[in-house]
């Protein structure tokens, strides 16, 4: 990849780059949904990603080209900027901005970037471009911002700049994956620790729908305004700061203060999803896959009839997988409402599983899926 980027970098811009990046993409093994209520995650960086090459011109602008889109742009170095239109470059553009609060920018960039996570798949590609921006501005002009800054900066370019009130799950994910770990994070100490995810016999693969993401930032936004009025409304007689701190016998005491029933679903599947997580955790820790699996069932029956952020192409790769004998756990992965589903393999069953699940995919909802065999790979690093 680097040398294809070299090359098509000398092609556009006359010169050789000085520099490269590369920043994975996530799946969220369980805890969906959480992030934004203050509770526990397990995501894991994954091996697809996004490349960048750079380097400095000897203008006053930054020229943005990716070899996935085919907008470029050509922007003059200024000292703070607002999002244009709905183009791909606005989320490395988000970064400049962030970084123009704190920081002269001295030279103008070039730059290319390159990725390989399928875009609208829940795989979180919006966060590989913003944290391998981030990462590279920072390594390259040695601003001192730690990685923990660079996380908070890509989540304030997606809140913000771009307009999607996300949690912290993705950005985190991308920026501190480790190989063949996964991470237990609690999004609200910011805390983690990388735990082995030995997964023995089985393999991690990740069903693709191919269901175009449509809706799903503002349906987005709405869970996570449902979640705001169940705080509220809890905070009548509880003080709390966010959904994840009760547990499921404190919110048996107070949902009747939740007036809404779908709002009540909701925080439903946020009390007892956080629990999951702790379960999850324990069950990875003692080798326990059945029950790691079964926890990845719970979750998404949670995410389809309380949360309802499933949808028939979701539920059909997870229906395929709970009949088919070599699978032990899946669930839908990220927000929902389309993208990708994950689920523990049999090792050696790749393609009796891609050829079963497609066949009845496509009767089921008339076009193919898309399935990988993934690695858990690492976090943002210059290349
Ligand atoms: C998206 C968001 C994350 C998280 C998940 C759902 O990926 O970017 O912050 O909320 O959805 O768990």
């Amino acid at each position: 990849m680097k040398a294809e980027l070299t090359n098509e970098f000398f092609n556009k811009y006359g010169q050789q780059p000085t520099h490269h990046y590369f920043t994975p993409g996530r799946v969220n093994l369980i805890g969906e949904h959480i992030d934004y209520n203050g509770g526990l995650v397990m995501p894991c960086a994954v091996t697809m990603g996004t490349w960048l090459a750079l380097a400095p011109n000897n203008e006053n602008v930054i020229r943005f080209k990716s070899l996935n889109f085919e907008e470029e742009a050509a922007i003059e170095l200024k000292d703070s900027y607002i999002k244009e239109g709905k183009e791909w470059y606005n989320y490395p553009l988000g970064i400049f901005n962030e970084i123009l609060k704190d920081h002269k920018i001295p030279t103008g960039l070039d730059l290319i970037f390159h990725g390989n996570i399928p875009i609208g798949s829940g795989l979180s590609s919006s966060a590989s471009i913003e944290v391998v921006m981030a990462y590279a501005l920072n390594d390259y002009f040695n601003l001192g911002y730690d990685r923990l800054q660079l996380v908070l900066m890509a989540k304030r370019v997606e809140n913000d700049f771009i307009g999607l009130n996300s949690g912290i799950m993705d950005q985190f994910a991308v920026a501190f994956g480790e190989s063949h770990k996964a991470l237990v994070l609690d999004c609200d100490t910011l805390k983690y620790k990388a735990v082995d995810c030995n997964l023995g016999d089985y393999n991690l693969a990740i069903i693709n729908t191919n269901k175009p993401r449509k809706l799903a930032e503002s349906k987005y936004n709405e869970r996570v305004a449902e979640c705001q009025t169940a705080l509220q409304q809890l905070n009548q007689e509880i003080k709390l700061h966010a959904l994840c701190e009760l547990t499921a016998e404190k919110f048996a005491l107070h949902s009747h203060l939740i007036t809404d029933p779908t709002v009540l679903k909701r925080a439903t599947h946020v009390v007892k999803e956080n629990d999951r997580v702790n379960l999850a955790a324990k069950a990875l820790n003692n080798g326990d896959l059945e029950e790691f699996g079964r926890l990845m069932y719970a979750s998404h029956q949670s995410l389809r009839d309380l949360y309802e952020v499933s949808g028939a192409e979701l539920d059909a790769v997870v229906d395929f997988c709970s009949d088919y004998e070599h699978v032990i756990g899946a669930r839908m992965t990220g927000a929902g409402f389309g993208g990708c589903a994950i689920a523990l393999l049999k090792k050696g069953k790749e393609e009796d599983f891609a050829k079963q699940l497609t066949d009845f995919y496509v009767a089921r909802i008339g076009y193919p899926a898309a399935i990988y065999i993934s690695e858990i790979g690492n976090g943002a690093s210059a290349i």
